[in-house]
């Protein structure tokens, strides 16, 4: 694999963009980060500095500022170290709030990627590997979904991807030198097993993960299971959790694929294995010792019974397959969220080497 390149990483202080900056960074690449902190703050950088050793500079600042953005590029090539790559994870992703606000959300998640490529295009830069969802899909015709699975979304953040991936097939047609991977991330749950890194949602979460954790570390009261009729063997909704580092550790084997390859690919990011809710729960309670109390709540609005991937094709092209197990998800998980149980507002075990903002 080459070495060193320089990739821009949108919206790297999030969930999924911090653990890929690990893997990023240990696989000997340089990284800028473009957040603006409207789901994340500065310290996780932090962490993903103190985790690998090496600087990660951030710049704070929006995918639609198309200006922030030509400096970004511009100061790159000065420095002599020009962004060869894009890892665009920067979006709002609550689907509820994007029935409740669709302006909001086709504004940041389609706009803002408008707002990138145009200046991508403008610095000449050809790789783009974009954050896409298995909610494209929408309801499942067929299970597994496979990637040439019918695209019909059911909600404007289901959508806002789903036109992204659009916008990203029209622009390979049109430019034959450009590479857009799109990865349909299933269900990213766990932490990085350190500790020192792990999702921190800022309300009631609105995923099952989160949800138990926050039950097990006592900040809520009882974890809310919406359906027990669905049809799935017991009832609950089943979902295909993937380990946020195998999530991560896909975008490597993507920029890798994007070198060789050029126009539009999309692959399943998922373990091709479906874990209901109760499953999930069960697990959880085994692997910590920690209880999660419970309460049936209705189904929700928009929840499809079950989905889960075929991962085969990434399999065979990227060379990549998750490999952690859902017992691995909760450890991992738990580690975090019972050592962090306010998130980055908890103290780091350790002192941080700090980041430094590049601009
Ligand atoms: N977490 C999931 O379950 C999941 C599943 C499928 C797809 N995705 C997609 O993966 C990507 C990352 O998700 P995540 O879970 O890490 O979310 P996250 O909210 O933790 O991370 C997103 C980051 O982008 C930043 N951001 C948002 N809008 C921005 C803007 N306009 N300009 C600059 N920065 C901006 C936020 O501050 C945050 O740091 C998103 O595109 C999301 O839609 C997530």
């Amino acid at each position: 694999m080459s070495q060193g390149e320089t990739l821009l990483v949108t919206g790297g202080a999030g969930y999924i963009g911090s653990h890929t900056l690990v893997e990023l960074l240990a696989a000997g690449h340089a990284v800028l980060v473009l957040d603006n902190f409207s789901n994340s703050c500065a310290a996780v950088l932090d962490r993903v500095a103190e985790l690998s050793g090496r600087e990660v500079p951030w710049v704070e600042g929006d995918v639609r500022d198309t200006s922030l953005l030509q400096k970004v590029f511009a100061e790159q090539e000065q420095r002599g170290t020009p962004i060869t790559a894009v890892l665009h994870f920067a979006a709002l992703k609550a689907v509820g709030e994007s029935v409740a606000e669709p302006l909001r959300y086709y504004d940041n998640n389609v706009a803002g990627t408008l707002s990138l490529l145009s200046v991508m295009q403008q610095f000449k830069v050809l790789r783009f590997v974009f954050s896409s969802s298995a909610t494209v899909y929408g309801e499942p015709t067929a299970l597994p979904y496979v990637e040439d699975h019918q695209i019909a979304p059911t909600n404007p953040y289901g959508h806002s991807k789903a036109m992204v991936e659009q916008l990203l097939r029209d622009l390979c047609q049109a430019r034959e030198q450009f590479t857009a991977i799109t990865l349909r991330y299933f269900n990213p749950i766990g932490a990085h097993p350190s500790g020192l890194l792990g999702e921190d949602p800022h309300d009631v979460p609105n995923n099952l993960f989160p949800f138990i954790t926050k039950v097990a570390v006592g900040q809520l009261p009882a974890l809310q299971i919406f359906g027990n009729d669905y049809e799935t063997p017991d009832g609950t909704g089943v979902r295909d959790y993937i380990h946020v580092v195998d999530l991560a550790q896909g975008h490597l084997a993507a920029l890798d694929y994007g070198r060789k390859q050029s126009g539009f690919h999309a692959f399943n990011l998922g373990t091709g294995r479906g874990t209901s809710v109760l499953e999930l729960v069960a697990a959880f309670e085994r692997v910590t010792g920690a209880a999660v109390p419970r309460q049936w709540a209705a189904r929700r609005p928009g929840d499809i019974a079950a989905a889960w991937a075929d991962p085969s094709l990434a399999r065979e092209v990227l060379s990549w397959q998750a490999r952690h197990t859902i017992d691995d998800m909760c450890a991992d998980g738990w580690r975090w969220q019972s050592q962090h149980p306010d998130g980055y507002r908890t103290a780091s075990p350790s002192a941080p080497v700090r980041g430094d903002p590049a601009t």
